[in-house]
């Protein structure tokens, strides 16, 4: 090393061992004979160029490896960047992929607009509908299968299991978009998938400051996305994999948090007579129950429901808009998954540009209010809501 030529830093400084990790500001390292064989060979043993790696997003990828159970994790710069850069590494031009109806409003768009404008072949079916995945993997050869483990806003839990089979029969893989269960509540990898994608900007940061996303799955398909991921630029910005970082280490305090507040809002919700239907796993009526049973996680007897609630008021969209503007504590916003209880009303933001024929097929009702549950005091929220309810009849 030439004299007064700082050393390369390491991810944890041996020397000053600090606690939290620092944010890698870099982003570019001293090059060394190992750097140039990576270069050579690739790029992604070693950490030379921010857009390749960065030793801050590792470690947050790393904190999403061991929730997921997944051999490898990758961040991206957003949820979309993860599920837009996973699907164009596995696909080819002309494949199928075979989607749920029940998905996210711009991952709606990205499959219905964009990857046939590209040349992909995409078919959307009904989640529930086992006989229609069938049909639609066999129509054609088919390379992925997508779907929502819980969708967004419908809390339509996918059978998980069904679903890997009925891909790996067809030589497809089955991509899962985890975002509204989380690992808390289902792993997906254990139940067949091939790949996880997520948008940490929701339960994984939790904190509703900052954009990322994240791919889990095998080694090997792993690294794959990441080589699209150096071509595409979708890559995490090191002060944001700090704070994901950082929002992970209080996930499963705030999902067991969370998770008990939706159990109780549901049943309080589904108590009322103005409010026509309300979607959460742990409901007695919930129409997945059998799913549910298989697919979530547990605590001793109770299945980990999720935070999120959607609930259909009589009234339809209109008087739902009421009532979430009557909140006091539930902030009207769009996201999910942080601290604060977060409420929209999925006509006008996240799935507005589905017509409302089209969110009828979706199983989006007129009316629908959709709730992630913050960490407030749990009585606090629900007076919160039955309050805006009384003053909205
Ligand atoms: C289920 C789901 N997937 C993906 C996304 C996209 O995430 P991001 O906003 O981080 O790109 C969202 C955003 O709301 C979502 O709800």
């Amino acid at each position: 090393m030439t004299e007064g030529r700082p050393a390369q830093s390491s991810l944890f400084n041996p020397r000053t061992r600090p606690v939290v990790p620092p944010i890698h500001q870099s982003v570019t390292y001293f090059l060394d004979d190992d750097a140039y064989k990576d270069i050579q060979a690739g790029g992604l043993d070693e950490i030379w160029y921010g857009r390749f790696r960065n030793p801050t997003v590792d470690v947050a990828a790393e904190e999403v490896r061991h929730l997921e159970e997944a051999e490898a994790a990758f961040m991206t710069a957003s949820g979309m960047g993860a599920i837009a850069t996973t699907l164009l590494t596995l696909l080819r031009a002309g494949d199928r992929v075979v989607a749920a109806r029940q998905v996210y409003g711009d991952t709606r768009d990205l499959l219905v607009r964009d990857l046939p404008a590209w040349g992909f072949d995409v078919v959307q079916v009904d989640a529930l509908d086992l006989d229609a995945w069938r049909t639609a993997v066999a129509g054609r050869p088919t390379r992925v299968v997508y779907v929502e483990s819980l969708a967004n806003p419908q809390l339509d839990l996918a059978d998980l299991p069904a679903l890997a089979e009925i891909a790996h029969a067809a030589g497809a893989l089955l991509v899962v978009d985890n975002t509204f269960a989380t690992p808390y509540s289902v792993q997906p990898l254990a139940l067949g998938a091939d790949v996880v994608v997520h948008s940490a900007t929701k339960f994984l940061n939790g904190h509703s400051d900052v954009i990322a996303g994240v791919v889990a799955g095998r080694f090997d398909r792993v690294r794959e996305v990441q080589r699209r991921v150096i071509t595409l630029g979708t890559c995490l910005d090191p002060h944001a994999a700090y704070l994901v970082w950082r929002g992970l280490q209080t996930f499963e305090l705030r999902l067991s948090r969370s998770n008990a507040t939706a159990r109780e809002l549901a049943r309080a919700l589904a108590a009322r007579d103005d409010v026509v239907r309300v979607r959460h796993p742990s409901l007695p009526d919930y129409e997945r129950a059998d799913v549910a049973n298989r697919v979530l996680r547990r605590d001793g007897e109770r299945v980990r429901a999720g935070a999120m609630v959607s609930f259909t008021v009589a009234g339809g969209d209109q008087r739902a808009l009421q009532v979430m503007r009557s909140l006091e504590i539930g902030c009207e916003a769009t996201s999910l998954g942080g601290v604060e209880t977060l409420v929209s009303t999925p006509f006008n933001s996240s799935h507005f540009s589905l017509t409302p024929d089209e969110r009828t097929a979706a199983r989006i009702d007129d009316g629908m209010v959709r709730v992630s549950c913050g960490v407030e005091p749990s009585d606090l929220l629900i007076d919160d809501f039955l309050r805006a309810l009384d003053q909205t009849s």
